[in-house]
């Protein structure tokens, strides 16, 4: 006990001298492994401890807010927060009745008069959308999250606006103001509180930065007792948030902030470097689309979004993965509004083996048949959840889209079984369906040395247009390209590696089947020889 406690100590000691996560995680861990003489331990804690405290008393104060830790190292990304009379924050409210190009104005800092003064029904729900960096309130995204909401329920919608303190260029700085920002929506929302709305009623959405100030926000409450009801967060941000002075957990979202944190994760890298999103679960549930690292229809060029991290622009082609969040939620929304028994859901699922399960279509699941895609409801398996407004699931779910909208579509599995003739060989199988008036691709990947196609399964995962691949198709044309990965670099022409293909099985979660079976099917690498092989798959062929 004590000695953990020192440990938590050190931590926040040493995070401040290293700037990057991996050497500051490498150092805790060498501590715990070699546990260090008590007194060596001790002094260096002194040392750490002495140091840290002077840093501690810098600290920055405005009315209202409050006081704020200053970093102890003003580089170009440890920003001060800026004087919250410099980002004159707004909030934004819909209701029914509100002409949308009239929404009310409600400040934080008037002790409630404009929230006296306007129409916000304290008996109804509140949804309040939060922008990103660069983002502002009436962003197009925004302003049709709010009108959908609108038509969904009656209840109070706000925007908030921050687009000053999110308005870069420098990324650092703005992500330095989401604590002030955080605090400025917190006073606010306390405000509400005190006026009659249960936090019960409150579900804050927060895109990119904002879902950090949406984390924020929920510290005002949380020392006044408060807990909200539900924050979204959509693909948090995670430069500095990962590392750096702002990772400490009351400056970001994490699963203490409110009685329902869920998160996506779009454009998440386990590294430090590319990605907007953070890649580590922080939710009560986490959903990782298409695996959570780059969407299906982004060109977005990983190096290109390092650099835009910290200085220039944001512009929409490098944030595609990260934008997706936001849109994918917003589909969901859509569908909503548009009623309607069959809608199609994203439904989650988890896969205890992680990322590499879920790409090979380990984890896709085998569920019983429902009459309507809302049959969720009546048989709710913790191993199955659904990502949007009417979220479901606990922990890391997975799921796949379609590359353009609508995102959401009939998810299915292809599974390849490699008879035992097959030699040791990798590559890429290439498997394209098509049946009446539409078609859909597979990548069946089989990159790394960890699987050799012999005698296995290789299965792989894709997104048909939802509903139609349904039970009245009976027949689907398939052709399968086989491309092996060593060829190319061995460059020898006049060996054809060649697979034998025993049975091929297409699925969707609910049962339906398509499958090809024919022992030894031989399948050649097609690289430069432009050749498909076409095979027939009928329904519940070959049991
Ligand atoms: C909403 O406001 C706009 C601009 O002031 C106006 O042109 C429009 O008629 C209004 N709509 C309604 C339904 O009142
Ligand atoms: C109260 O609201 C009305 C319109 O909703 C506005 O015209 C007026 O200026 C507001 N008064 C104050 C004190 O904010
Ligand atoms: C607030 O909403 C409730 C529920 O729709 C309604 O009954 C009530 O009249 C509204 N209050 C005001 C002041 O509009
Ligand atoms: C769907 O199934 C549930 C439970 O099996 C049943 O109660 C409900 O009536 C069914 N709905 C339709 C539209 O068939
Ligand atoms: C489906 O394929 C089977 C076997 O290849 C064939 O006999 C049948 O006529 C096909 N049915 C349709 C509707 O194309
Ligand atoms: C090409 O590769 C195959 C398999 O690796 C080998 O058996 C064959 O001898 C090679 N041919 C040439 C010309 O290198």
């Amino acid at each position: 006990m004590f000695v953990s406690k020192y440990l938590v100590l050190i931590t926040i000691a040493v995070s401040h001298f290293c700037c990057n996560g991996q050497q500051f995680l490498q150092r805790t861990r060498f501590r715990r492994l070699n546990k260090p003489s008590g007194f060596k331990l001790k002094q260096r804690l002194q040392e750490k401890l002495n140091q840290y405290k002077q840093r501690t008393m810098q600290t920055i104060c405005y009315d209202i807010v409050g006081c704020f830790e200053l970093p102890h190292k003003r580089s170009p990304l440890q920003k001060v927060p800026e004087n919250p009379d410099v980002l004159g924050t707004k909030f934004y409210l819909f209701k029914r009745s509100t002409n949308l190009s009239h929404p009310e104005i409600l400040n934080y800092d008037d002790e409630g008069k404009s929230l006296a003064n306007s129409s916000f029904n304290y008996t109804l729900p509140m949804k309040m959308i939060i922008h990103g960096y660069m983002g502002k309130w009436n962003d197009i995204g925004n302003l049709i999250g709010a009108n959908t909401y609108l038509k969904i329920y009656d209840c109070n919608v706000i925007l908030m606006d921050w687009s000053l303190g999110a308005r870069g260029p420098q990324y650092a700085m703005a992500a330095a103001n989401t604590e002030v920002v955080g605090r400025q929506l917190g006073i606010l929302l306390l405000k509400m509180i005190e006026n009659g709305l249960k936090p019960e009623n409150i579900h804050l959405l927060g895109f990119s930065l904002g879902a950090h100030v949406a984390g924020s926000s929920s510290e005002v409450l949380k020392k006044k007792g408060h807990l909200i009801e539900r924050i979204t967060g959509l693909d948090a941000a995670s430069p500095l948030f990962r590392t750096n002075h702002l990772k400490e957990k009351h400056k970001k979202l994490d699963r203490e902030d409110a009685r329902l944190v869920d998160v996506i994760h779009t454009d998440a890298s386990p590294t430090v470097t590319d990605g907007f999103g953070l890649w580590e679960p922080i939710g009560h549930v986490d959903f990782f689309p298409n695996g959570g690292q780059e969407q299906p229809g982004c060109t977005d060029t990983k190096q290109s979004v390092v650099v835009t991290h910290f200085d220039k622009t944001l512009s929409r082609e490098v944030a595609c993965s990260h934008i997706r969040a936001w849109r994918l939620f917003q589909e969901t929304l859509l569908n909503k509004a548009a009623g309607g028994q069959n809608r199609c859901d994203f439904t989650a699922f988890s896969c205890p083996g992680g990322l590499k399960s879920f790409e090979r279509g380990f984890c896709f699941p085998d569920l019983p048949k429902p009459n309507t895609s809302l049959a969720l409801d009546s048989s709710y398996r913790n191993d199955i959840g659904r990502f949007g407004e009417d979220v479901k699931g606990e922990g890391v779910m997975f799921f796949a889209t379609r590359a353009t909208p609508p995102y959401c579509g009939t998810q299915i599995q292809a599974s390849i079984h490699i008879s035992p003739k097959t030699g040791v060989i990798k590559g890429i199988i290439l498997l394209n369906l098509q049946y009446p008036h539409h078609s859909v691709s597979f990548h069946i990947n089989c990159d790394a040395d960890d699987l050799i196609l012999t005698g296995t399964v290789m299965s792989g995962l894709a997104v048909s247009d939802y509903g139609t691949l349904n039970d009245n198709v009976k027949n689907i044309t398939a052709t399968l390209n086989f491309v092996d990965l060593d060829l190319e670099e061995e460059n020898n022409n006049t060996y054809i590696p060649t697979i034998y293909i025993d049975k091929v099985v297409i699925r969707d979660m609910y049962g339906n089947r398509w499958q090809f079976c024919q022992k030894d099917t031989v399948l050649k690498d097609t690289t430069g020889l432009n050749h498909n092989f076409s095979i027939t798959l009928t329904k519940n062929g070959c049991l």
